[in-house]
């Protein structure tokens, strides 16, 4: 079983033994992974294997798919997130999610952030919610560029802006986990770098999981790679040893480019 080879700490998120189905084909084949705080873990692996099938377990975003079904066990904190009295919209806020294309709402920069803390119960009157919008827009690297316009739509910044803002509103709701799905596919290289440079500086609050397709994102971003193969989660480490001496050929086939 693969899973956390690294370190001894209590993992953030332990899953196992989880596959997924979609209707009748497997999609993820029993995979067990530790999945540690204060690191960022990338899932790589060709399009196709299961990455974000994989992703999408791990805050029940499946849930809202209709022929999905999950099997096995994920865990946050040691507390099983499939058990019947888990309450999802918690869990969500807990484990944050952005996505490959940014989606902010059609509203104001400042509604995009104060949204989730207020319908959570984060903040107590407007002073309150002004300051918990600074600081997450702050903590998410967009404060200076748009302290002036915060009653501007969402929709109106640039690619790499609103995947700032989309950060800033998953961090606004204080998530222990923040998952990131190809979270850079949609932006030119500038904006990208400016959301590598960011990850780094948030990983020593949350666990973050990155699904990248650029294994030298990956590799510039990350501290453990899990590598991904048609459903089956193939090998999981340390990136450096992951890149450098792959212990499976397959891995070993990927990052060298011969297929994927
Ligand atoms: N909503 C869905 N319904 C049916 N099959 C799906 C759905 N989403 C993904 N799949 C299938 O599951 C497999 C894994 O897909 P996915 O998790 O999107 O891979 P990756 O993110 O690694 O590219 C693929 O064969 C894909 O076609
Ligand atoms: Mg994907």
């Amino acid at each position: 079983m693969v899973t956390n080879p690294i370190s001894n700490a209590e993992p953030k998120m332990r899953a196992r033994d989880v596959s997924v189905y979609y209707g009748t084909k497997k999609a993820i084949d029993a995979v067990s992974i530790d999945i540690p705080t204060e690191y960022v873990t990338a899932f790589i692996g060709p399009s196709g294997c299961g990455k974000s099938t994989f992703l999408r377990t791990l805050n029940r975003m499946n849930d809202t798919i209709a022929s999905a079904r999950v099997e096995g066990r994920i865990e946050l904190d040691g507390e099983d997130i499939y058990e019947s009295g888990m309450d999802v919209v918690q869990l969500r806020a807990r484990v944050g999610m952005v996505f490959q294309k940014p989606n902010p709402f059609p509203k104001s920069i400042y509604e995009n952030v104060a949204y989730g803390p207020r319908i959570h119960g984060f903040a107590e009157g407007k002073a309150d919610l002004d300051a918990v919008v600074e600081r997450s827009l702050r903590r998410a690297g967009l404060w200076e560029e748009v302290k002036d316009r915060l009653e501007d739509s969402g929709t109106a910044l640039s690619g790499g802006q609103q995947q700032r803002l989309c950060i800033a509103r998953a961090i606004a709701v204080e998530p222990e986990v923040i998952l990131m799905d190809e979270p850079c596919s949609a932006l030119d290289p500038i904006a990208t770098a400016k959301i590598e440079e960011l990850i780094d500086e948030l990983r020593g609050r949350y666990a973050i999981v990155i699904v990248t397709h650029s294994m030298q994102q990956a590799a510039r971003v990350s501290q453990r790679t899990a590598f991904f193969h048609l459903g089956h989660m193939v090998e999981y480490g340390e990136t450096s040893q992951i890149f450098t001496t792959p212990r499976e050929t397959r891995t070993q086939d990927y990052i060298t480019g011969r297929y994927g």
